[in-house]
């Protein structure tokens, strides 16, 4: 078992940090921010971030800020997808949703004040403008229209839908990969990594683990229970979404995250730091049960 209990608490307190924002007259807005973010969520895409780093021989206090924008990033879209008009699901990381809690509209303005302070957290990380700049970059272009929002918007297009393994494949990558593969090349970014067969490890590492953590959340939605996830289970079917479960039953499911986490491994390998973290990380991720 890989012990992430350090990093999680590292990555808590700095996002308390981030979020002790000065808002006289804007304290509900925040509140439903900090709402959140705090004590839930289990922080694979922060975690990866400081993992990264690591094997790439970084300081793990230059990627901190970036692991949290991440994160923040993450539950800002967790906030989007659980309202009515998305996936309209009432709870969340073992609480009521953000919009059963605030209301519709402060949650939508407390995902979009978490998009935006992600940013800001960007902007404020100890390293050189130019490594900012990089990551403002990969965040922007994992976060968008070319990623994961481009991905929930196939999510929604493809409602009630035949499952198609290229659509499928497509729409969890985007969704999901995406965001896992800026939490990732972040990781890099921050040790300073510009050697491209570096990047590409950690992208392709990051798009394997990202299909295979999507499935396997499918298969919970079937086979786990909301105390166990946190989260309803049964939406995508009440959504009628298009699903690896779906198409492969979950049988084949665990078979196809069982190939994509030793993809994941192998790609790893031509770290020079010390990869034992990020191949035994991917290896839990594809067995969890939560
Ligand atoms: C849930 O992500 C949404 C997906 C992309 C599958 P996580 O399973 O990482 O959710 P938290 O952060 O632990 O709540
Ligand atoms: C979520 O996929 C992907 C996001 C980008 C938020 P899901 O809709 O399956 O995530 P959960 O199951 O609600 O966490
Ligand atoms: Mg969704
Ligand atoms: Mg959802
Ligand atoms: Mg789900």
């Amino acid at each position: 078992m890989t012990d992430t209990k350090a990093d999680r608490i590292k990555i808590e307190r700095a996002l308390q940090e981030y979020l002790r924002i000065p808002c006289e007259g804007q304290e509900r807005v925040v509140e439903a921010m900090r709402y959140s973010v705090e004590n839930g969520g289990k922080r694979v895409r922060p975690i990866l971030t400081l993992a990264f780093c690591r094997a790439a021989g970084g300081r793990e206090e230059n990627a901190l800020a970036f692991a949290c924008a991440v994160e923040m990033v993450h539950t800002y879209s967790l906030i989007h997808d659980d309202l009515p008009c998305m996936d309209n699901d009432d709870f969340r990381r073992g609480k009521p949703s953000c919009h059963k809690q605030f209301g519709e509209d402060t949650a939508l303005l407390a995902g979009d004040g978490l998009l935006t302070l992600a940013f800001e957290t960007l902007a404020s990380a100890p390293v050189e403008p130019q490594l900012i700049s990089n990551a403002v970059q990969t965040l922007s272009a994992c976060a968008g229209v070319r990623g994961m929002i481009g991905g929930q918007v196939l999510d929604l297009l493809s409602e009630s839908g035949v499952p198609d393994r290229e659509l499928l494949e497509k729409i969890d990558r985007l969704k999901t990969g995406a965001l896992m593969e800026a939490a990732c090349v972040l990781g890099c970014i921050a040790a300073g990594v510009t050697d491209e067969s570096a990047l590409s490890a950690a992208r392709a590492y990051a798009n394997s683990l990202g299909l295979a953590f999507q499935i396997v959340d499918d298969m919970l939605d079937v086979t786990s229970t909301q105390d166990e996830l946190g989260k309803p289970i049964g939406s995508d079917d009440k959504n009628e979404k298009v699903t690896f479960v779906r198409l492969l039953g979950l049988a084949g499911c665990q078979k196809l995250v069982d190939s994509l986490t030793e993809r994941a491994q192998q790609a790893v390998s031509v770290f020079s730091g010390d990869t034992t973290f990020l191949r035994a990380f991917v290896r839990e991720l594809a067995v969890r049960r939560k």
